[in-house]
Order: C-alpha cells, then sequence, then structure tokens
C-alpha cells in the first residue's frame, strides 16, 4: 500500500491525510526544550472535528495540552478553505476560560481575510512572526512548502514522503545540512472519513538538532579482506553497499550507500558527497537530459543499474 497510496496522494493531490496524536507526541516530545518561548505556527491546520470530538488537527491539540509543561509562547494554527474565501484563524496565547491553566478549550477563533492558503500573504505575515512551524503539509505542495521554510529561514518540524530526500530541490538541503529526517517514521494517516490508511514511507524532517545526529554508526563491517561484498560502479568512482547496516567502518573512499542511511546520518562522522541514482538526483549536477538521451543509469554493476545511491565518504 505505501508507495502506491503516495503516489496517489501526488497524482489525485489528495492531501487530507491527518495525523494520529500519538505519532505527534512521539516526535515533538524530543524537541521540547526548543519550544519554550517560542512562537508555533502550524500553517496547514484546522482545529475543527471531524466527527465525535476529534480534532481534525492532533498537532493543535497536543501543542494545547502541552502549552503549559513546554511554556510556549503562542501557537498559532490555520488552514486552507479550498472552496471559500475565508478561512478561520486559531490562537491559543491566554487563558480564556479564567481557570489559571492555558489549555485546548482557550483556544481563540479569529476570521481570517483569505482562504489560509501557507503561500498567502496574510499566512505569511503569521510565518514572519513565528519562530518554529510544525505541521504535516500537504505531500503535493511539499516542495513549494519547504522552499518558503527555507526562504523565511524558519526552524521546523514536517511530515513528508522519504522520496522527498530524492527530490532535487530537497536532496541540496539535505547535502548543506539544511534538513535533516527527524526521528520517527508515519505509518497511519487518518482520512475525512474516519478509516484509517498505512504508508511504508512517511518521516519527521526537520532542522532542530536531535540526538539521532549525535550517533555514530557503528556497523562492525570491513572492507579490507571482504572486497567482494562491495563491487565497484562500472561508471563512477565508488563502492556500493546495499544496506545502512553493512557499510564498511575502514573504508576511506566513497561509498554509495542506500537512502534510508539519511535516517541515521551524523554530519560528523560522514560528508554527503552527491547522490547517483536513475535520473532524479541528476538534476543536481544538471545532466539529468544527457543522462537520459544515453540510457545512462550511473549506479550499474556489471552492466545492471542498482537503484538510488547516496554518496557518502568517512570524515577523518
Ligand atoms: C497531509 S494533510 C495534514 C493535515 C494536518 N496538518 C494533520 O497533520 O493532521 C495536509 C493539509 O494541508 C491542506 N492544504 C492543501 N493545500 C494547502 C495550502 N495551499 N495551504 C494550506 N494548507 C493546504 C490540506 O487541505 C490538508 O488538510
Amino acid at each position: 500500500m505505501g508507495n502506491a497510496s503516495l503516489r496517489a496522494a501526488d497524482g489525485n493531490k489528495d492531501d487530507e491525510f491527518y495525523t494520529g496524536y500519538e505519532d505527534i507526541k512521539k516526535e515533538l516530545v524530543n524537541y521540547a526544550k526548543y519550544f519554550k518561548g517560542k512562537i508555533i505556527y502550524c500553517n496547514c491546520d484546522d482545529h475543527n472535528g471531524i466527527g465525535l470530538g476529534t480534532p481534525k488537527s492532533n498537532f493543535l491539540k497536543y501543542l494545547a495540552d502541552n502549552f503549559e509543561a513546554f511554556q510556549i509562547k503562542k501557537v498559532i494554527a490555520t488552514h486552507y478553505e479550498k472552496d471559500k474565501d475565508h478561512s478561520t484563524m486559531y490562537i491559543l496565547d491566554k487563558d480564556n476560560t479564567g481557570d489559571g491553566v492555558i489549555c485546548f478549550e482557550d483556544i481563540a477563533e479569529i476570521p481570517m481575510k483569505g482562504d489560509g492558503d501557507f503561500r498567502s500573504p496574510e499566512c505569511i505575515e503569521l510565518l514572519k512572526q513565528a519562530d518554529i512551524v510544525i505541521t504535516n503539509p500537504p505531500f503535493s505542495l511539499f516542495r513549494e512548502y519547504v522552499a518558503q521554510l527555507m526562504e523565511y529561514k524558519k526552524k521546523f518540524l514536517i511530515i513528508g514522503n522519504d522520496n522527498c530526500r530524492t527530490y532535487k530541490e530537497i536532496f541540496p538541503l539535505i547535502k548543506e545540512n539544511k534538513f535533516w529526517c527527524g526521528l520517527n517514521h508515519v505509518k497511519q494517516f487518518c482520512k475525512p472519513d474516519g478509516s484509517v490508511q498505512n504508508f511504508g514511507n512517511v518521516s519527521w524532517y526537520t532542522n532542530l538538532e536531535n540526538s539521532r545526529r549525535n550517533e555514530i554508526i557503528s556497523t562492525g563491517k570491513k572492507f579490507y579482506g571482504y572486497e567482494n561484498m562491495y563491487p565497484h560502479y562500472d561508471n563512477y568512482d565508488a563502492i556500493n553497499v546495499d544496506k545502512v547496516s553493512d557499510i564498511p567502518m575502514d573504508y576511506d573512499g566513497v561509498m554509495g550507500v542506500p537512502i534510508t542511511f539519511m535516517d541515521k546520518y551524523n554530519p560528523e562522522q560522514f560528508e554527503i558527497i552527491d547522490g547517483l541514482n536513475r535520473y532524479t538526483i541528476l538534476d543536481v549536477a544538471k545532466v539529468n537530459d544527457w543522462a537520459k538521451a544515453n540510457h545512462i543509469h550511473l549506479t550499474e554493476i556489471n552492466g545492471k543499474s542498482k537503484y538510488l545511491r547516496i554518496l557518502i565518504k568517512r570524515k577523518s
């Protein structure tokens, strides 16, 4: 179901996948120290229910539930109203119930001038005020969404599919250490009709430091003495490694590893040199057309193409 569901989301522009409360909690709790005194903006989040008291955005619910504990300054949520001229903004920053505790019931609803599109001038003004952006944005607009975060230099915690790592707009950000993986994958989302849909390749992405960034990958594997396990590409000066758990610890040259490497990537230990694949990342090097025209798969071994590989090198 995983990849097919994502492709469908991309093709049909079906962006209505809601994130579960427990998945949000599991990831966000690791970054609580960054939220103190900060304005958090959820710009694809509607707090009105999808039925039986279930909020559409569990992001807003989770941040409201932990507003006091995390000492958050303010939470702003906006969402897109496709068929309406005006959307509604939700703000949490003071005790409207007068019970001395700021919580979900204190969320204030404020009419918006526009439809709540995250790219609208009204939402961009809110974005400028915010310190951290947290949401699961529409899969179909992911590239544009990330470009906007970069333009306004925002800290972020967002959900996206694993293939985004290979996008020509995203891969350079990973290489430059402006975008990296969060700590968890998200396996299920709720649809507007209440049904649950499973995904195999959706993860958190962020530019907030997390514990994984400091963990040393240690596989116990060796290249020298086991050279047969690590064939050299026909057309690129690097060895191929099929699994992250097989990365040899004693090899100083360039290695091609699967994109799952990024889940464990520690920039102190390895450097990402480039990407090798059947066309996508070649866009970065501006040789995509050339490669297509010549039917060249740069990751060939004995004439047989391998799947997408990230080129890495151990740091000395
Ligand atoms: C993947 S869903 C996630 C919703 C919510 N953030 C969550 O995680 O439960 C993405 C949401 O973005 C909304 N959306 C689509 N286009 C948008 C736009 N241009 N601006 C803001 N939101 C948009 C969709 O309607 C959808 O509700």
